[in-house]
């Protein structure tokens, strides 16, 4: 690839070629706080806004192309503009009539079958329209279940943007405690010491001390949300995992693997098929709407038969107003959109693809492709880097140290991965700094390969302007 050797800052070259993007910004900042619809979408110095997008390609309103490495944050598996997925949803709109029908309809039950026969822990489903309405769903489901009402979650991940899971996410370590015994730290403004007492912070990978808290608290909790891979990227040891399954079931806690991130990345029955563990409720997302909003709550039936309205006091049911409240009232569960029609047929589309003959594994030799040469490049330059990472997610770790948890994470060298992220952004390689990398079907053999080589150019730069 020729690519010319710039030697000016990574951010400052940036600026210069995206003007639109720039403009655009500062108009969305006049009608939108901070000028986004998701915190997580802003970077430094203003977030690129893009104009088109087709398979693994994007380009912005300047004009400059990229190979997508973000995908919306993991959803699109098979792509941009898959005609797969955009086929299935024409079909279903132009052949049924209407974009929502509104009532029940067949494709909620194809999917939960294909659903229940891909995740070991799921014998039931309930959907919901993004991952966040999931892992709501499903702490309620928990606390209903056992007569609990706290939570434990681990320090580092990630379960949505609701108070009783926006609790260590980032915390800063000089307030974060001890390894071994996390405290629990604010995420947000409005998070309150309620939820603070309600929602109780577990190290990550340490099965010791993970048991020593579960134990002590084990009278008030109704369950242990996970990602299983952490921040879809650091996997779980597996006796840590089997061990938590294990302590979780003798106390009566409900284990709630949070797949949003890996169901279908890590393999396509999640990372629940990879490390062959039974989970009480599984939640997913992303993928599973071939990039349309969703989310789904799949689970023991013992555990979801508990928002099954039938014969039960329901919150939106005006003959239930006489009834008295109890213990087995109906857990309220309800949206508008759930179980969307248009969005499921993309979803089963895109569960189609993976399904066949090599697509799949197509997406793991991709990945497995993009991780070893770009781990070649950091040792050709003696730079500490590593890709980390199962099935199509990874990320860049430059760190001497092994990474199990988020304290290893935040100890490794962020400030030369940033500078990185942004010489990469130059050279047309996208992801958000800082984010994690997904693959897709539509990654071709040459896009990795310029890829790979775009690392080699981008710590070429840094070398000569003396960053490492
Ligand atoms: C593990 C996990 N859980 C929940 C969520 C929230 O999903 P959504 O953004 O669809 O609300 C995310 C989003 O990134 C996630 O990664």
């Amino acid at each position: 690839m020729a690519i010319e050797v710039l030697e000016i800052d990574p951010k400052e070259a940036l600026i210069r070629k995206t003007p639109g993007s720039k403009r655009f910004f500062e108009e969305a900042q006049q009608v939108m706080p901070g000028g986004v619809t998701a915190n997580i979408k802003y970077f430094d110095p203003y977030p690129i806004i893009m104009g088109e997008a087709n398979g693994s390609r994007l380009r912005d309103i300047d004009g400059n192309p990229y190979i997508d490495y973000l995908l919306c944050y993991g959803a699109l598996m098979l792509g941009h503009g898959h005609f797969r997925i955009t086929n299935a949803v024409l079909k279903q709109m132009m052949n049924k009539g209407t974009t929502i029908f509104g009532t029940p309809h067949e494709l909620e039950v194809e999917m939960a079958k294909k659903l229940i026969h891909l995740y070991r822990g799921i014998e039931q489903v309930r959907y919901t329209n993004s991952g966040t309405e999931a892992t709501l769903l499903a702490v309620r489901l928990a606390c209903a279940y056992t007569g609990k009402d706290k939570i434990a979650k681990f320090e580092g991940h990630y379960h949505g943007g609701y108070e009783q899971v926006l609790v260590s996410v980032n915390p800063p370590l000089d307030l974060a405690g001890e390894e071994e015994e996390p405290q629990s730290i604010p995420e947000s403004a409005g998070v309150t010491d309620y939820h603070l007492q309600h929602t109780i912070s577990l190290p990550f990978n340490q099965l010791e001390a993970t048991e020593k808290i579960l134990r002590k608290n084990a009278d008030e909790l109704a369950a242990v949300i996970i990602e299983p891979v952490q921040g879809g990227f650091i996997p779980a040891k597996k006796e840590f995992l089997a061990g938590l399954r294990k302590i979780t079931d003798e106390l009566n806690i409900v284990l709630i693997f949070d797949e949003v991130k890996t169901g279908f990345r890590v393999a396509l029955g999640g990372a629940q098929e990879h490390y062959q563990i039974k989970p009480d409720l599984t939640t997913l997302g992303k993928v599973l709407g071939g990039g349309f909003p969703i989310g789904v709550v799949g689970g023991k039936k013992e555990i979801m038969e508990i928002s099954s309205p039938q014969g039960k006091r329901d919150a939106l049911d005006i003959s239930s107003a006489n009834v008295k409240p109890s213990k087995s009232d109906v857990l309220f569960h309800s949206g508008t959109y759930n179980g969307h029609p248009s969005i499921l047929a993309a979803g089963l589309a895109t569960i189609e693809v993976l399904e066949e003959t090599d697509s799949y594994q197509q997406i793991i030799l991709a990945t497995e492709r993009l991780k070893n040469g770009i781990n070649d490049v950091f040792n050709a330059y003696r730079v500490p880097g590593k890709t980390i990472g199962l099935g199509s997610i990874f990320n860049v770790v430059i760190t001497d140290h092994p990474v199990q948890n988020y304290r290893d994470m935040v100890k490794s060298q962020i400030g030369l991965r940033k500078e990185l992220d942004y010489e990469l952004l130059n050279l047309g390689i996208y992801t958000k700094p800082l984010n994690r990398y997904s693959v897709s079907l539509s990654h071709t053999e040459k896009e990795i390969q310029y890829t790979i080589d775009a690392y080699d150019m981008a710590l070429k730069r840094m070398k000569r302007r003396g960053i490492f």
